[in-house]
Formats: C-alpha cells, structure tokens, sequence
C-alpha cells in the first residue's frame, strides 16, 4: 500500500516543482490559474476596421484578482495584483455575437521590483489560453509601449465601473 503510494507521490511533487517554476522566473508572469472565477471588469468587441483589429479582434472580457480590483478603485496596484485580457474569437449568426474559441489569453501581474522596466507590470500572453504557449518575447516593445499612455492609472487602461 506504501509503496504503490511511494510514485504517486513522486510525480504529484514533480508536476508542483514544474508549475512553480514556470511561475517564478525573473521574468517570468504566473499562468493565471482560475481567472474565470475572479472579478469580471468589463468586456468589449473589437470589429472589423478597428485600428487594431488585426490583434486584439473579437470579444474580450477582463478579469482582476482581489489586489486588482482593489487598485482600480483606490489607484494604487499592490504586489499580486492580476488582470486577465480574455480573447475568443466573436461569432456572428442571426444578429447575434456570440464567443467562439479562444484566441489569446494576456496577463499583466504587479511586481514592482522584477518589473521595474516596464512600469511594475509584468507581460505575458498565451496563445488559446496553452499555458505551455507563452508568446510575448519582449514585453517593453509588444505591450507596454502601448500600456505606457495610461501612466496616469498605473499603466492600467481598465476603469471601475461599480
Ligand atoms: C496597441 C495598444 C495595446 C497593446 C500593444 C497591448 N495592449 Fe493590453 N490593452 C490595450 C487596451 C486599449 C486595453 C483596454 C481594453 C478594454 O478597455 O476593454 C488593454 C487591456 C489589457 C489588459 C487588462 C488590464 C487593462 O489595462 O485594462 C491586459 C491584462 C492587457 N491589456 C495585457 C496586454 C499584454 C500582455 C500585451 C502584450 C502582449 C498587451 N496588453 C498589449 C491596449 C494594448
């Protein structure tokens, strides 16, 4: 009975071990894990002729962990505070816009010290939500360069909405 425990064991602290770690690097942002139960900020559609339609198109909804939400309404993001950028694809039938499959999940996580370079927010995106699809490669370049103009909420583009 002990032994047959023994590998069970073994492999549950290894997955622990590998999800750790994929979490913790310097630069590394945490997969969100269980965003779909966290605040839901806001959701808005991007249409075709949208400048920026090419990337973000589709539906998006956003979602902020506890120290997030907090920091939309006081202004100030605490280490751990998570937004959640979820992006499906916008099906159109009958007059009605409905979410196909999901075509990116982005995350920013606060940590003012690991990320100092790009306003205190770290930047990731994965591609259909695939922890294992990590596509940002230079975080100041493909995100904050925009996030940048929002300087006067934290780098934040979202806004409390009670
Ligand atoms: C061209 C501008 C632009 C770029 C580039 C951009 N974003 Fe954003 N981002 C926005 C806008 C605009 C919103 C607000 C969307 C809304 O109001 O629903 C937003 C919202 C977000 C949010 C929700 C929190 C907030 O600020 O409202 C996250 C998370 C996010 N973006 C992550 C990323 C990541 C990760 C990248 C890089 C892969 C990225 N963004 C690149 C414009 C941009």
């Amino acid at each position: 009975m002990h032994k047959a425990l023994i590998p069970l064991a073994a492999a549950v602290a290894l997955l622990g071990a590998g999800q750790a770690l994929q979490g913790q690097g310097k630069d590394h942002v945490a997969y969100p894990q269980g965003y779909r139960s966290w605040y839901h900020v806001k959701t808005m559609v991007l249409q075709p002729g949208h400048p920026l339609y090419d990337s973000f198109g589709g539906i998006h909804h956003v979602y902020a962990n506890e120290k997030a939400r907090k920091g939309l309404q006081t202004g100030t993001f605490d280490k751990g505070a998570v937004f959640v950028f979820d992006l499906l694809e916008a099906q159109s039938e009958e007059n009605a816009l409905t979410e196909g499959a999901r075509k990116v999940l982005a995350v920013m996580e606060r940590d003012d010290k690991r990320f100092a370079a790009t306003g205190g927010w770290g930047f990731e995106a994965f591609a259909q939500g695939d922890p294992t699809r990590r596509v940002v490669t230079n975080a100041k370049e493909q995100c904050f360069s925009c996030h940048e103009s929002q300087v006067q909420t934290g780098f934040v583009f979202s806004r409390w909405r009670p």
